[in-house]
């Protein structure tokens, strides 16, 4: 019997800076117990005492950093899109394609107010007056509360024209995808919201330029639109006092794989990877040791199990050569053959590779045959120098990061763990004394 408990509860509960603040109030989709519970205080603030250039530079004072996976400064973001009047857009991006990312839909699913109301400020600042939320089409649930979610606001004068009273309007649509990885990045998005086949864009131009519809459009997750109202409400220097000074706030980590308790835990950035496996997660089940953990899903290098000390931030993962990316935690403990669990990742990208680009759309079905060679036992000795040569001919060389992401498990894995390649492939597996051999029979 497993010692697992999934955990939907974690830190940050009640206490008043937490985007899951409210994720024990039953019915928080309805307007009326959403605002006894504090929803639209920020809006209203801006709206009565804020112009639309100091909502932007509150964010970015605050150094809001991009939450799905790229980490780039949002106000900034927002600051890139041009002032002259025209139709402009937001689109939300919540796609959550990343394997074991499950933050946005539990934000989505139990607080669909607190993301109106960012997106309300964000299209306020910009001069937006439509906005879409992208929503992956399994998440029928989240969908279906947001939907209602933006009824009652504009019923309320949260939505639709003039805001509060005041001259400022704004729409928002929810968009059903049909579900692909790919329709997570960001100018692939745009191309399923209109109607084409989801496949990434070039850039220049950038969608701050020429996106949805060729007009001027801001993109972010659902968890950083979620941080604007209580960066605009408390204030950036509030909203600095909490994880690094580099990176500001705190972050919803989705912790899954080898751990007792794995769920959504909101804690500040910074907080160390040790600390959210023991301490929030429970530990691993029959207290076997970690041996590697991926820190964003499929999408970024593994972190070997001696590396728990490291801080969760958008900084130090780079000193090992990985991201924190959607913080999406998968924790594998020693029981796990990397080679195998990589090539699990690999077989996920050859199959969501969109076919756009030659290097991507081939590359990762080299690399999954050479992975299920070695993994089947019948690897030749040149595989590893083989692996290394195609994943050199897709980093970089692609139009989206898709290809970066495949490439990057494998790479890390042989840097970490080539000798559990080199124990598969006949002609590299050590040579074992003939009586383990047969102690082994
Ligand atoms: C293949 C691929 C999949 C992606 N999937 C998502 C996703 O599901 N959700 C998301 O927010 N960003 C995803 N991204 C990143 C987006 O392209 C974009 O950087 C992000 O939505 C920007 O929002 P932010 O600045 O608030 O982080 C993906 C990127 C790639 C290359």
């Amino acid at each position: 019997m497993s010692d697992v408990t999934p955990q939907t509860t974690g830190a940050g509960q009640g206490d008043d800076w937490s985007l899951f603040r409210n994720r024990q109030v039953p019915q928080m989709v309805r307007l009326d117990v959403a605002l006894e519970h504090g929803a639209y205080q920020g809006l209203k603030k801006a709206l009565a005492e804020y112009t639309p250039e100091q909502v932007t530079q509150i964010v970015i004072d605050a150094s809001l950093l991009g939450r799905g996976g790229a980490g780039f400064p949002a106000g900034r973001k927002w600051s890139f899109i041009p002032k002259a009047p025209g139709q402009k857009y937001l689109t939300v991006n919540a796609d959550e394609s990343e394997p074991g990312t499950f933050s946005n839909r539990e934000l989505m699913e139990t607080d669909p107010h607190q993301l109106i109301e960012g997106i309300a400020l964000c299209c306020y600042a910009v001069g937006i007056s439509q906005a879409f939320i992208y929503i992956r089409g399994e998440y029928v649930y989240a969908a279906d509360q947001l939907d209602r979610a933006i009824a009652e606001a504009r019923a309320g004068g949260y939505l639709g024209p003039n805001i509060l009273g005041s001259d400022y309007s704004l729409e928002v649509f929810v968009f059903r995808g049909a579900g692909a990885y790919i329709c997570g990045e960001e100018s692939a998005l745009l191309e399923s919201i209109e109607g084409n086949r989801p496949m990434p864009r070039s850039r220049p131009p950038f969608p701050a330029v020429v996106g949805l519809y060729g007009r001027p459009t801001v993109i972010n997750n659902v968890e950083t639109i979620c941080n604007v109202p209580r960066i605009v409400f408390k204030g950036a220097d509030w909203y600095k006092t909490l994880g690094t000074p580099t990176s500001p706030g705190t972050k919803v980590y989705s912790i899954s794989g080898h751990v007792r308790r794995p769920g959504n835990y909101e804690l500040p950035l910074g907080t160390t990877l040790r600390e959210l496996i023991y301490e929030h997660a429970g530990g691993v089940p029959g207290d076997r040791a970690v041996k590697a953990v991926l820190p964003s899903g499929a999408a970024a290098p593994w972190i070997p199990g001696d590396q728990l000390d490291l801080p969760l931030d958008y900084d130090n993962p780079k000193k090992v050569g990985t991201i924190l990316g959607s913080a999406s935690v998968i924790v594998m403990d020693e029981t796990v053959s990397i080679p195998h669990a990589t090539l699990r990742l690999t077989e996920f990208f050859r199959h969501e590779s969109c076919g756009k680009c030659t290097p991507c759309r081939e590359g990762t079905m080299w690399l999954e045959k050479t992975m299920e060679r070695i993994c089947a036992g019948e690897g030749v000795p040149g595989d590893l120098d083989l692996l290394i040569d195609v994943c050199s001919k897709i980093n970089g060389r692609v139009l989206c990061a898709l290809g970066d992401f495949a490439v990057s498990p494998i790479q890390s894995s042989l840097k970490f763990f080539r000798h559990e390649y080199e124990a598969l492939i006949p002609g590299l597996a050590p040579v074992r004394e003939p009586e383990l051999v047969a102690a082994d029979k």
